[in-house]
């Protein structure tokens, strides 16, 4: 096999370091203040001389052109439709869209069951042109793909499972299907990887969905939202990761934000609004903070992942870290 069109970058710095952004979910109709609350966070992460940026997915609310059109413009603004400054995988809300307003939520279903999976897959690959790899020939899925950055061998799969009425009626559960493990594994596997930190993008988690709610509706909502925001067959992602040696994993989806590790492997979850977590008392459910996750690679090989907050507003203000940190040597 051979990695055609990989780019790398060199960077003076001893350690290369990654801002990892998830589900900032843009729609000039929905959600109105996610554009402005990505604007400050692209302009904090490109003034702050982070190495590379990645969004893990749910990047639009609606799968529409509209909403591509929208965050290009940001990403252009900042220089960052660019291949070596950016990677990016797709969500849920990329390919189905989402439930913005309540009168919308019996039509849902049927909403998912006509969409055309492999036509929002296109239009995200044509909204992000200049930063995927190039396709070897046309026809092809992007995913997965893999680009070299710096230290970094970037890794994207997709992870959302087409419509099912029983195993996906909402189209937010995930699977990663046979053909894009046995991809993502040889990719993986490749030796000119061997010496680079393997980070891998995907929209869908590994860890337990635990939202924190203080109402009995909100509570019920978690409880539904927890049974449709699942990626099924996810301990055989998890082993094939694990097979391949891959150093950290980024994903977004829950709206949780958070760092852990299994079985050797960082996790770094996040969200452009997060939701609180079970036993969290941490995150005050503010709009006051933008907060994103942190990877650097230090030049000595050890990863360290850190979550990190801004203060909305404030110019020029310094990031600190929040609450935790992990590192793996
Ligand atoms: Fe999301
Ligand atoms: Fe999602």
């Amino acid at each position: 096999m051979e990695f055609e069109n990989l780019s790398t970058i060199s960077t003076s710095q001893s350690v290369f370091r990654v801002a990892h952004i998830s589900d900032t979910h843009i729609s000039p109709e929905y959600h109105r203040t996610n554009i402005f609350r990505l604007k400050r966070l692209l302009e904090l992460a490109v003034d702050d001389g982070y190495d590379h940026i990645a969004i893990t997915g749910d990047i639009t609310a609606n799968a529409e052109e509209s909403g591509y059109r929208s965050v290009r413009r940001l990403l252009k603004h900042f220089g960052l439709l660019d291949r070596d400054r950016l990677s990016v995988t797709i969500g849920n809300h990329d390919i189905f869209g989402g439930v913005h307003r309540a009168e919308d939520l019996l039509t849902f279903g049927k909403t998912c069951r006509a969409t055309d999976y492999r036509k929002k897959i296109r239009l995200f690959e044509s909204a992000f042109s200049e930063v995927l790899p190039r396709k070897a020939y046309e026809g092809e899925n992007v995913f997965p793909y893999v680009k070299i950055i710096g230290p970094l061998a970037v890794v994207a799969l997709n992870s959302i499972r087409e419509f099912h009425p029983f195993l996906n009626p909402v189209g937010s559960n995930g699977l990663v299907p046979d053909a894009q493990m046995e991809e993502a594994e040889r990719i993986l596997n490749h030796p000119s990887l061997s010496s680079l930190k393997k980070v891998v993008l995907v929209h869908h988690h590994f860890n337990k969905y635990e939202p924190h709610s203080d109402s009995i509706g909100a509570s019920l909502y978690h409880k539904f939202e927890a049974r449709t925001l699942k990626l099924h067959r996810s301990r055989r992602v998890e082993e094939m990761l694990k097979r391949c040696g891959v150093d950290v994993v980024l994903h977004g989806h829950t709206h949780i934000e958070g760092i852990y590790s299994r079985s050797g492997i960082i996790y770094s979850s996040t969200a452009l609004t997060p939701i609180r977590a079970k036993n969290d008392e941490a995150l005050e459910e503010d709009d006051r903070h933008l907060r994103f996750n942190e990877i650097a690679v230090q030049e000595s090989g050890s990863i360290t992942a850190t979550k990190r907050k801004y203060a909305v507003g404030q110019k020029g203000s310094s990031s600190h870290a929040v609450d935790r940190k992990l590192q793996v040597e």
